[in-house]
This record gives C-alpha cells, sequence and structure tokens, in this order.
C-alpha cells in the first residue's frame, strides 16, 4: 500500500501538473479526484469497518471523505426519546481523522429509518421541538468536525400530489412545509463551520416523471434561497442502473446541475452506484456495462465548476446495499461498485479516475 505522506505529496503535486494523473494509474481515486481539485468517498458501512481489514485498509487508502451507510440516521442515533447512540458513528469519525479523511452527516431529517417511537410520540404540539432538539444535539455531537450534512433527505415527491411537490411525511403532516426552513436554521446556529444539504434521488434520466421532479427540487431549492434559508449545497443521490442508460442525455444532467449552480450551490453527487440487473451474467460484459454508465454521468456533472465531491455508495460489491434492493435474477452478485468482492479495481474505477482526470486536464 502507498506511503500516505508520499501520497499526499504526489497528490499535492498531480493538482500543481495534472497531466501526471492519466500516467499514474497505482494512484488512489482520492488522488486522481484531487488532482481534479474534488473530493472522492465513499459510504461506510459500521461493521464491516471494524471486523473487515481488508475493507478498512482500502476505504483509507482511496476515500477522501467518508459519509457513514446508516448509523447517523435518525433510528440508529437516536432509538429513544432520551438517548442517543454516538458510539458507531464515533468510530467512524475516529477512523476518518487516523487517516485524515473527512466526514459527512446523513442524515438529520428524513421520512425513512426513523425510530419507531416517533411514530407515536411525536404531535402537531411538539413536532417542532422534537426535531429541533434533535439536530441540535447531533450536530452538536460533531460540532466543528463535519465537512457537510444531509440536512433534509428526500423531501420532494411529486406523485404525492401537492401543489408545492412536497412528499407526505410525518414531519410535513405534524410540523408543515416550515419543517425544512427549521431544520436549515437550527443545524446552521447549532454548526455554522458545516456545509448545508439538501439530498435527494429520482433527477437523473429524461424520463417524464423524473423531469416532473427536478422542477420540483428546483422549485424548492429556490424558495428556501429566497427565504435566505441558510442552504449551501445540493447533493445528487445519483442512484443509477444499466438499464436507464438509454434515457440518459448529458445535456439534461447539465442543465440541470447548471440551474443549481446557478442559485449559489455547491453539487455534490452524494450515494453514485449503477444497479446491473438488466445486464448480462458474463462478469466482463457486465462491468463494461456498468464503467460506461459511470463515465458517461460523471463526465456530464464533472464539467459543473460547482460540483465539488463524488461519494458511491458503497466501495466493494461486497458490501453493497444493491446486494438485496436489486438482486439479479439469474442469483449471482451484483457488480456495482468500483471495487470487486476482492477489492481489485474493476472497470468502474477505471472509468471514474478516466472521468477526474479529464477534468484536471481541462
Ligand atoms: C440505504 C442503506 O444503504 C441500507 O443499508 C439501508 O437498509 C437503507 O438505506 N437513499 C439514501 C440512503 O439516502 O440513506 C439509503 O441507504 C439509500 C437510498
Amino acid at each position: 500500500m502507498l506511503d500516505r505522506r508520499k501520497f499526499l505529496q504526489c497528490a499535492a503535486s498531480l493538482a500543481a501538473a495534472p497531466p501526471c494523473a492519466s500516467s499514474a494509474p497505482e494512484q488512489p481515486l482520492r488522488a486522481h479526484a484531487a488532482a481534479a481539485g474534488i473530493l472522492y468517498g465513499a459510504a461506510a458501512a459500521y461493521g464491516p469497518l471494524q471486523n473487515d481489514a481488508s475493507y478498512a485498509a482500502h476505504f483509507a487508502e482511496e476515500c477522501g471523505i467518508l459519509v457513514p451507510e446508516n448509523v447517523l440516521k435518525w433510528g440508529p442515533v437516536h432509538p429513544e426519546p432520551e438517548r442517543y447512540n454516538f458510539e458507531p458513528a464515533d468510530f467512524l469519525a475516529d477512523f476518518a481523522r487516523k487517516n485524515q479523511i473527512q466526514m459527512r452527516g446523513h442524515t438529520l431529517v428524513w421520512h425513512n429509518q426513523l425510530a419507531p417511537w416517533v411514530a407515536t410520540a411525536v404531535t402537531k404540539q411538539n413536532a417542532r421541538r422534537h426535531l429541533e432538539s434533535h439536530i441540535r444535539a447531533v450536530v452538536g455531537h460533531f460540532k466543528g468536525r463535519m465537512h457537510s450534512w444531509d440536512v433534509v433527505n428526500e423531501a420532494v415527491s411529486p406523485g404525492d400530489l401537492r401543489n408545492d411537490g412536497l412528499r407526505k411525511t410525518p414531519w410535513l403532516e405534524h410540523f408543515g412545509p416550515e419543517y425544512l426552513d427549521s431544520a436549515y436554521h437550527t443545524a446552521s446556529e447549532t454548526d455554522p463551520g458545516a456545509l448545508l444539504v439538501y439530498n435527494d434521488y429520482g433527477l437523473d434520466y429524461d424520463e417524464p416523471g423524473q423531469e416532473a421532479k427536478r422542477a420540483a427540487v428546483l422549485n424548492l431549492l429556490r424558495d428556501l434561497k429566497k427565504r435566505s434559508v441558510p442552504l449551501h449545497a445540493f447533493g445528487m443521490q445519483a442512484h443509477l442502473s444499466a438499464r436507464q442508460q438509454k434515457n440518459f442525455r448529458p445535456e439534461t444532467l447539465r442543465r440541470f446541475l447548471g440551474e443549481i449552480a446557478g442559485l449559489g450551490l455547491k453539487i455534490l453527487i452524494t450515494e453514485l452506484d449503477v444497479a446491473d440487473q438488466s445486464l448480462p451474467e458474463d462478469a466482463a460484459e457486465r462491468d463494461r456495462g456498468v464503467a460506461e454508465v459511470y463515465e458517461s454521468y460523471l463526465t456530464a456533472a464533472l464539467s459543473n465548476q460547482a460540483l465539488i465531491a463524488v461519494l458511491t455508495w458503497g466501495l466493494t460489491d461486497k458490501y453493497t446495499w444493491l446486494a438485496n434492493q436489486n438482486k439479479r435474477a439469474d442469483g449471482t452478485p451484483v457488480r456495482v461498485l468500483p471495487f470487486d468482492r476482492d477489492f481489485q479495481r474493476k472497470p468502474a474505477w477505471h472509468a471514474m479516475a478516466k472521468a477526474f482526470d479529464a477534468r484536471a486536464a481541462k
């Protein structure tokens, strides 16, 4: 493995002289990203990071930023009204600090993975108090240590048929649409240094449903900015699939990200992965198809200078939510991330490095 000090020197020199980037295949993705002026990282699975030394070593080598895949969601971190469990996230924060990896927080306000007690305890009378004290506790715990926070996740759903495009969630029902303003203000008061992000999915393809969602997300972001809500960045989840590649138009993605940047927001790709169910069983063929999706998407997204970070939702096919979420009909394990199950770099890894290098060379 590359010595960390040598690697950092090398990354710095790559940043100064970008053309070297493509001629150094042994460099980790974080160095390719650094040369392009961005961060590369991944969602970290807590159990494996503790127990699988090879996973931890590759994570430390490849990633410049880490986001906990699950342990900062409401359910895991706030399992009872008066009890918070920061132990797993503290472990990840410690791992990140020791390996000079930045950390981002995911997520403070979401309708999924809530603690069961929320459904009975939260009412119209106390929703504001519950939401704000949760945010103060969680953001406060990591004050000064977070690169960014996904303050609100997935608040938009045009299919829910409200005029404002907001998703019908417990927070909307009990608190009203102002829950968003309150969440960002509270996060900003608690940790003024963290970049505050709105994060969402289903915005990548030229499909009518996704076009409607892009419009609704832009409306929401515009409204928040108009009201001077402390919102600093947009997180594009980018859960992609080979099946939808036929509906991918680079200009659609470029236009959408351009409009977001036009609002003065930074952009992060927060949860990139590529479902492979529609591709043939043959591993080489499948890897080519998946890599093509990574490369075309990143090439379009990276042309936007407001883009500051790319995170994949996991690092290796050994640990990916798509193994359950998007199982293949032929029963073979999914091949959806930059590394295979044996921590070998796949064509998807090279596709990402190539897209980073192309931005660095500009
Ligand atoms: C997923 C995790 O990867 C799974 O382990 C968990 O069971 C469910 O949530 N959008 C998000 C992420 O914002 O938090 C989700 O993570 C994937 C979709």
